[in-house]
């Protein structure tokens, strides 16, 4: 697109809660990798929270706070990236309701995240407008900034093909406004949590990002490792049936992982020792991350005014873009 140099990135997380390993491994280290070389738009999707905990609003501007300090902790720098919090651009709300306009009701009630949603949570209500125009919402988003690529994962891509067909739909009905956006697939493995399903906090198996170093090691210590190996005597099978050894090869080297097997398989070495080896490999890892999330706490007017700056960053291409919008839209639609 003319002037526009760099590519330019997007993509969003829901404010629900604390940012695990999963996160980590699977998001965070994906995007400070696109950081260095795209134009970045890294934002905290709180409409998009609501649609489904429109009951528990009060505990979601907490939520932006520990995320935003999280994804600074982990080194996504909001000199390179433009950061901010969706509902301080207003602009995405008059922007999905125009798309909302164009986009057949049997396009959303197809999408497999409607369904699923509902019967996921049977405790909520979801059957409600906002949940199933979620990804008209998600549209507005994506196209707003005019993003060349969205990474996410699985799970979304049929969100972003509906972005996809929307963005379509509009040019086609009022002239080329918007650029098709692409999906930037992030195939991490996922992330074992502490039980070897994967990795998530409704299993209550997660390491945050803000546990402390004791509360790594008790909850390593926790685990259970291989069930067939009762006895220290008992020669085990790490590869096969540790748990604790699905992490082992995350965070270990490859030399320590083959003494490892070598020693459990002889039984000469117990469980303890493994997981004591783990928890602080994994709290190694995270000491920077922990050091910066302690300096980020004493300073809460810094995460505002990184904040603020994003906003005032994204206000603008949001304007420009709707200016585009009405224009296209009220102006040139002669047919
Ligand atoms: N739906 C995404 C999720 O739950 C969050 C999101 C909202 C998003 N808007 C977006 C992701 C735009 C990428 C682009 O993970």
């Amino acid at each position: 697109m003319a002037g526009q140099i760099r590519q330019r990135i997007l993509s969003g997380m829901r404010p629900t809660g604390r940012l695990h390993l999963g996160h980590l491994h699977g998001v965070l280290d994906n995007w400070k990798r696109l950081q260095k070389t795209y134009e970045c738009y890294f934002f905290v999707a709180d409409w998009h929270a609501l649609t489904t905990n429109y009951e528990y609003p009060q505990d979601i501007p907490s939520n932006i706070e520990e995320m935003v300090i999280d994804w600074l902790a982990v080194g996504i720098d909001p000199d390179k990236v433009t950061m901010f919090v969706q509902s301080d651009i207003k602009e995405h709300a008059e922007l999905q309701l125009l798309l909302s306009m164009i986009t057949p009701v049997s396009w959303l009630e197809r999408n497999p995240s409607y369904k699923e949603g509902q019967q996921q949570l049977r405790d909520r209500e979801l059957a409600t407008f906002g949940f199933l125009g979620y990804p008209v919402l998600m549209a507005a988003d994506i196209l707003m900034y005019k993003a060349n690529k969205v990474p996410v994962g699985v799970d979304q891509l049929p969100h972003l093909e509906l972005s996809r067909e929307i963005a379509r739909r509009f040019n086609y009905l009022y002239g080329d406004v918007f650029s098709i956006p692409e999906a930037i697939l992030t195939d991490v493995p996922r992330l074992p949590g502490l039980d070897g399903r994967k990795m998530s906090k409704s299993y209550n198996n997660s390491i945050f990002l803000s546990d402390s170093p004791e509360i790594v090691r008790e909850k390593v210590s926790n685990m259970i490792t291989d069930i067939e190996r009762p006895r220290l005597k008992d020669p085990g099978d790490p590869e096969n049936r540790c748990v604790a050894f699905k992490l082992h090869r995350l965070y270990l080297p490859p030399e320590r992982l083959e003494v490892i097997v070598s020693e459990c398989k002889a039984a000469r070495r117990g469980c303890v020792a493994c997981k004591n080896e783990l928890a602080e490999a994994i709290i190694s890892q995270m000491a920077p991350i922990w050091q910066r999330r302690k300096s980020l706490a004493t300073e809460p007017e810094r995460v505002k005014a990184i904040l603020a700056e994003g906003a005032k960053r994204a206000r603008e291409v949001a304007q420009s873009t709707m200016a585009q919008v009405r224009s296209a839209l009220w102006n040139r639609h002669v047919r």
